[in-house]
């Protein structure tokens, strides 16, 4: 089998395509050969050594993937060979990536699927848990209505507004870079796209909004002019930080949330990292996403690449070419 590694962090020519030997079930284990990984944003992260909770070098890239049963090891008796199945890295605390061909796990830890089931939509589960978690746990409760989604075309983005729409919000604002991008994220069920590149997304969100702002901004973003979110939001509302890619915020934030206290405006920063040892918050945030997939909703897959290329798929995330999920997929799956 073949799998990428990286022994080093660095440009997308560390990810490597090696091959390896077939891995072997232990007792309680199962080997996955696999259909479709999942790739984002956060492993480009791993890959150039600035994400956070990095584990040792060498590793395998990759959070997510779908697959079939090709092995059991003894005592497992809950899946067989042949089942089509899910499994998110977090189950099984980042022991493997899913940048592989094959990958063992213990049996616990992954989802059954059904023959009904697309693979491919299933590769991409983990960004619908994660817009699930995001737009019904950061609000602590409090209704949200109206929605302003950064970054509206991209993998976390598109699913944001493919959940967001799903539950009816009746106003799904998104930005954008470009008129292809916005395209994309109408098709997908978003109301307003703002090109920040051409408009003034403050204004414009005011103007979209009669003057009184949104319940919930979803930010991986940040910047320079990250203070002047609180504005934009309506009583209620809190805006979340779920990375900073543009940098730091310019100016001291909590005068700029002081000047909103008569709209007790909140900020919140989330990484799914909260769900570690929580596997019942794992199951409670994964249950409404897969029930969503199920109905019908699917990730937007732009590009499924041979896994081999996986240093030319970040080099798309890099250029910002990404729109809906992207696949590596062994040079078998179909
Ligand atoms: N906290 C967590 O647990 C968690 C989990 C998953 C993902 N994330 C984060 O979510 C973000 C999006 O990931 P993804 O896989 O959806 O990536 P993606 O598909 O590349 O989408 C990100 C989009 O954000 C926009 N963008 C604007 N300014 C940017 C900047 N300075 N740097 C990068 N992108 C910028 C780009 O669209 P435009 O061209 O329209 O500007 C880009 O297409 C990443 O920052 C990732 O780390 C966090």
């Amino acid at each position: 089998m073949h799998k990428i590694l990286m022994s080093r962090t660095g440009g997308p020519e560390v990810l490597e395509w090696i091959e390896c030997a077939d891995p072997v079930p232990r007792a309680g284990e199962v080997v996955i050969r696999t259909h479709a990984s999942a790739v984002g944003w956060p492993e480009v992260l791993v890959r150039t050594g600035a994400y956070k909770w990095m584990r040792p070098l060498p590793l395998t890239p990759g959070n997510e993937l779908t697959g079939h049963i090709e092995a059991v090891g003894p005592g497992v008796t809950t899946l067989a060979v042949g089942q089509p199945v899910y499994l998110a890295v977090r189950e099984v605390d980042y022991a493997c990536g899913t940048y592989s061909e094959k990958v063992v796990v213990p049996a616990v830890s992954v989802l059954p699927l059904t023959a009904g089931d697309d693979l491919d939509a299933f590769a991409g589960l983990g960004y619908f848990v994660f817009a699930w978690a995001l737009l019904h746990e950061m609000a602590h409760g409090h209704p949200v209505e109206r929605v302003l989604i950064l970054g509206a075309a991209g993998g976390t983005g598109s699913a944001l507004v493919q959940t967001a729409r799903y539950e009816g919000k009746p106003m799904i604002i998104g930005t954008v870079s470009g008129e292809e991008k916005a395209s994309f994220a109408r098709a997908l069920g978003a109301h307003h796209l703002i090109n920040y590149r051409t408009e003034d997304v403050f204004a414009r969100v005011l103007e979209l909004t009669g003057g009184e702002g949104v319940d919930l901004i979803l930010d991986p973003i940040v910047g320079a002019r990250f203070s002047e979110s609180f504005k934009l939001l309506r009583r209620w509302g809190s805006v979340v930080s779920y990375n900073a890619t543009g940098g730091m915020p310019g100016a001291d934030l909590f005068p700029a949330m002081r000047s909103r206290a008569d709209h007790g405006v909140g900020l919140r920063c989330f990484s799914m990292h909260i769900y570690e040892g929580d596997p019942q918050g794992r199951r409670r945030i994964r249950e409404p996403a897969v029930a969503m997939l199920r109905s019908g909703v699917k990730p937007r897959i732009s590009r499924s690449l041979p896994m081999s290329q996986a240093a030319e798929a970040h080099r798309i995330l890099e250029r910002g070419q990404n729109m809906g999920r992207m696949l590596l997929k062994p040079a078998r799956s179909g």
